[in-house]
């Protein structure tokens, strides 16, 4: 079997760089490129971070694409007190070396369905808006795109407010115009990712002689800062890299067919995730979240090691 063509949209975010770390470490992946956009923080500071997250996995040969620096139809949110100004967390002030493609983001993902039509897989990690995009540009690409894991959503829980979850209220039309697509999409929300508490321990277990054996310490280490600070918990969850282990584990989540819809009504509900009766959508409504963790920890002592 080949290698999977995959695109991934990400606003890094401590959690999207140990996600697209774990990623490049999996031999079964061609990764195709990545879409920074608007999210965590701006887009000038999350292209950076997709680039240094390239680059200190030695794979700077895999291009950057700008994508969105705000939502379809909103101000951009942040949370940029999660993550810090830097994007990734308060100790680091990193600058990558090289600089993004000069090709936008959503044009991007639609020469990538055309080039691997059936097969070309999408892992999104932040808001939806490029996947949106493309979409509404070039809707044929729907049924050239074999699926779409997103990061995000929860039918149960919330974060960034009472019901609904960050990458989907951070753009709630994008996540609406790609839930309503028809393509084939994975939600791994926090119905799954907040089951899996990754204790602080497990920082010292990814210190090495190495430059991602010092920095990605760091980065966590602020991660688990902030979790206490702001939500008083004693470790934290690493959600996109959660969602990154769906890819080649599935069967450590357990999901459900639905149609997602997203409430685009402003007040409370604006961004919560809804299933209704329907089969587009598989989204995740638990895990082992003791596997899912393990996974995580022993794939990232692995790429510390390497790197
Ligand atoms: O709710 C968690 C999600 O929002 C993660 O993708 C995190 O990086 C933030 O973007
Ligand atoms: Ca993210």
């Amino acid at each position: 079997m080949g290698k999977r063509p995959l695109v991934i949209c990400t606003d890094p975010g401590i959690d999207d760089f140990i996600a697209l770390s774990m990623v490049l470490s999996k031999p079964e992946f061609d990764v195709l490129g990545m879409v920074a956009l608007s999210g965590n923080v701006g887009l000038d500071v999350t292209i950076n971070n997709a680039l240094l997250a390239c680059e200190y996995n030695a794979r700077a040969d895999i291009p950057v694409l700008a994508g969105s620096a705000k939502p379809l139809a909103r101000p951009a949110r942040s949370a940029s007190n999660i993550h810090g100004k830097s994007g990734l967390g308060a100790s680091l002030e990193l600058y990558a070396e090289g600089k993004p493609s000069n090709k936008n983001g959503a044009d991007f993902i639609i020469e990538m369905a055309r080039k691997y039509t059936g097969k070309l897989e999408i892992l999104s990690l932040g808001p939806l808006t490029d996947v949106a995009l493309a979409l509404e540009k070039a809707p044929e690409i729907a049924k050239a795109i074999a699926c779409i894991t997103v990061m995000g959503g929860g039918i149960h829980a919330g974060n960034a407010t009472r019901y609904a979850e960050f990458n989907i209220v951070a753009d709630p039309e994008a996540a609406n115009v790609v839930f309503g697509s028809g393509v084939k999409t994975v939600m791994i929300g926090l119905d799954a990712t907040n089951l899996c508490l990754q204790p602080r321990s497990d920082i010292e277990l990814l210190r090495a002689p190495t430059e991602l054996g010092k920095i990605v310490p760091a980065m966590l280490s602020s991660y688990a800062d902030v979790y206490k600070q702001v939500h008083n918990i004693d470790g934290m969850m690493i959600h996109d890299a959660i969602c990154a282990v769906y890819l080649w584990r599935p069967e450590l989540f357990t999901c459900m067919k639905c149609r997602m819809t997203v409430c685009l009504e402003d007040g409370e509900h604006l961004g919560q995730t809804m299933p209704e009766d329907g089969d587009t959508c598989l989204a995740a409504t638990s895990c082992d979240a003791q596997a899912v963790r393990e996974e995580i920890l022993s794939v990232m002592k692995r790429v510390v090691a390497a790197h």
